[in-house]
């Protein structure tokens, strides 16, 4: 009995933004973004909220899958800027696509989140609780950038991406995951929401926009990722050499060419889009994921790797077969 990702969809808004948009707007270049990240464009909400985005997604995934929104019984939504707080993305999503059947909730686990939700359907659907379930990684990270803020902005962009898994007999699948968390790091990446105010209390507003320490996280990811990827290959004795593919979140083109480097591997075992759509938090592994199983990148039987870091400080890897 296995837990498998059977259907892949992703959702980006319309809008193009290229670097040579943004150096139009701000101090900034095509040849800073490029050289320091890797990003030649992203794309940006003009109107497209996170649950248009993640219902779009979802849809699509189901449809790859060849599954009903019906047959959904656990929808789980990764994202750390959903417009509303009440209800959660995942119930919008129910009733848009008509998932009745299904239990819907968010998790935020920042950039992350994916993983976090990924595995924790995996551990319900493991616990015997559903047979079918979809897991989006959402955002509009736009919303929540200082647009004053050159250090930031460039980095982000809007999208979404969801898989549908079942747990079947006599298929391989999910084989295992390592999940970390390390809140006292938690200032190096933040973000503001409301302070508390009531006829009791009227504290200070917060700053609702990204505040990031960007060398604490990049000496944080290329330390970690190798760590929890690392983990869950020794936690299933596997090797890196049993790996045809990594999925690592796309924060930084260096970050990845570093791993890779320290793994002595070639850079095309670890697909990048990031080029194209920036760092999407928690929808940058399904949206490379479903890019790169539409183009019949993904063969039955690979062995991948998944890793995610990202605020909290929260960071993972899981492994699975094809
Ligand atoms: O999903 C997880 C979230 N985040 C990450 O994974 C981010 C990880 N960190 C990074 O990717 C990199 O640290 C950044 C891309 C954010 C920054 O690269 P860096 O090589 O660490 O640059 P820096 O912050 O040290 O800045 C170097 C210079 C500064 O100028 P001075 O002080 O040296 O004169 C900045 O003011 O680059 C300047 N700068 C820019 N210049 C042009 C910062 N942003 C820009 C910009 N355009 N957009």
């Amino acid at each position: 009995m296995a837990v498998k990702v059977i259907g892949t969809g992703s959702a980006l808004p319309e809008k193009i933004v290229t670097n040579d948009d943004l150096a139009m707007i701000m101090d900034t270049s095509d040849e800073w973004i490029k050289e320091r990240t890797g990003i030649s464009k992203r794309r940006l909400s003009t109107g497209e909220t996170v649950a248009d985005l993640a219902t779009a997604a979802c849809e699509r995934a189901l449809e790859k899958a060849g599954k009903t929104a019906e047959e959904v019984e656990l929808l789980i939504v990764a994202t750390c800027t959903p417009e509303q707080l009440l209800p959660c993305v995942a119930c919008q999503i129910q009733d848009r696509i008509a998932a009745k059947n299904a239990v819907a909730f968010d998790l935020n686990a920042a950039c992350g989140g994916f993983l976090f939700a990924l595995n924790t359907a995996y551990a319900y659907m493991s616990a015997g609780f559903y047979k079918t379930a979809v897991v989006v990684g959402a955002e509009v990270l736009s919303k929540i950038m200082d647009w004053e803020d050159r250090s930031t902005c460039v980095l982000f962009g809007d999208g979404a991406g969801a898989v549908v898994l079942e747990k079947r007999e006599g298929i391989d699948g999910i084989l295992g995951f390592v999940q970390q968390s390390d809140g006292a790091k938690g200032h190096v990446l933040s973000c503001g929401s409301r302070a508390v105010n009531n006829p009791y209390c009227k504290q200070e507003p917060l700053y609702p926009y990204v505040i990031m320490d960007g060398r604490e996280v990049f000496q944080f990811a290329v330390r970690q990722v190798p760590a929890c990827i690392n983990q869950v290959l020794e936690n299933l004795d596997m090797t890196i050499e049993d790996v045809d593919l990594f999925l690592l979140h796309q924060a930084n083109a260096r970050i990845i060419e570093t791993i890779a480097r320290r793994y002595k591997l070639p850079i095309d075992k670890f697909p990048m889009n990031i080029s194209e759509y920036g760092n999407m938090s928690s929808a940058c592994i399904p949206v490379l994921m479903d890019q790169l199983n539409r183009e019949g990148e993904l063969k039955e039987g690979m062995k991948l790797v998944l890793s995610g870091f990202g605020a909290g400080l929260t960071f993972g890897a899981c492994t699975m077969i094809w």
